[in-house]
């Protein structure tokens, strides 16, 4: 359901297990107040992608989602003809002797939708429902497909020579991620609403925690969220994201540790610190003064 007011995005976001900071909540009901695109950046694991699925169950709509990498095209991104289903239907128009044209060729069922495409048409399950689309870590993406991105940003439609311009008639809500391998351009950044996502304070991540690990004890998760805001501290070339403190609770929950102590720490670092350095950094009285400062 489309948002009443920012209590309401925060509340509809929290029933779907998203623990949305206020500034969050604002620039998503923005986004869609406005139809502008949602722009977020932010270390890795914080949530960015999460919202993005969040919001499509708020709304009643199936995620579509478009991953960028390095040397994505507009065939994976927009639309492609199925041309082996073409030729047959070429074969088969020829054996029945008839004289085969565009019609024969250029058909609804042989185009092959991609996320962008399907953005622009209605949800088939849910037809009223706005369409979200994710555009995920568009810092992978090549400098053209952000061009080509930025026209159909700029008014939503895309014309298929062969079938036809395809206009939404409500823009979808559009989210974009970047983990910041590289800048995005201004002229695509000027387009959006901008949120930068950072780590959560220690109550967030708590009820994060307790909504997506809830086989670990209140007390162990206040521990090892304390914990995990110590190490983030710490000058480490990879802190831990949200993901991993969730991890870190199952994987203590399915260890049965009940209290941390520096021995279960030392044993299960690696769901939290994933790089030797940081790892290297933490001997065993570097995780007993951490601990001992993680009350
Ligand atoms: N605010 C939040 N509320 C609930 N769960 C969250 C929140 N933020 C992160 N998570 C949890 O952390 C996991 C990782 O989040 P997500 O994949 O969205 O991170 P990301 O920012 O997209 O990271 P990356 O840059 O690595 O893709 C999610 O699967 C979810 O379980
Ligand atoms: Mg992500």
């Amino acid at each position: 359901m489309q948002p009443a007011s920012i209590d309401d995005t925060l509340a509809q976001l929290q029933s779907r297990g998203y623990f949305a900071s206020r500034e969050l909540a604002t620039a998503l009901f923005l986004a869609l107040r406005m139809q502008r695109p949602l722009f977020l950046e932010g270390e890795p694991g914080v949530g960015k992608t999460e919202l993005a699925k969040a919001a499509a169950a708020m709304l009643g709509t199936a995620l579509l989602r478009l991953q960028c990498y390095e040397g994505l095209d507009t065939a994976s991104a927009l639309y492609e003809w199925d041309y082996p289903r073409q030729i047959m239907a070429l074969r088969l128009a020829e054996a029945a002797g008839e004289k085969p044209g565009g019609d024969t060729l250029y058909r609804d069922e042989f185009l092959l939708k991609r996320p962008l495409l399907q953005a622009l048409q209605p949800d088939p399950q849910n037809p009223s429902a706005r369409r979200v689309l994710l555009i995920d870590e568009i810092d992978r993406a090549d400098e053209p497909f952000e061009a080509f991105l930025l026209e159909l940003l700029s008014d939503f439609q895309v014309s298929i020579p062969e079938y036809g311009t395809v206009r939404a008639d409500e823009p979808p809500l559009v989210v974009i991620t970047s983990n910041r391998t590289r800048e995005v351009h201004d002229a695509l950044k000027r387009r959006c609403l901008y949120q930068w996502l950072g780590y959560p304070g220690r109550e967030r991540e708590l009820a994060i925690v307790a909504a997506r690990a809830p086989e670990s004890s209140a007390a162990l998760q206040r521990r090892a969220v304390a914990f995990v805001h110590q190490l983030r501290t710490m000058d480490l070339f990879k802190a831990p994201g949200i993901a991993e403190t969730i991890d870190w609770c199952r994987a203590l929950a399915a260890l049965a540790v009940t209290e941390l102590d520096p021995q279960s720490v030392q044993d299960t670092l690696g769901v939290l610190l994933k790089y030797q350095d940081d790892l290297a950094q933490l001997d065993t009285q570097r995780i007993a003064d951490t601990l001992a400062l993680a009350e």
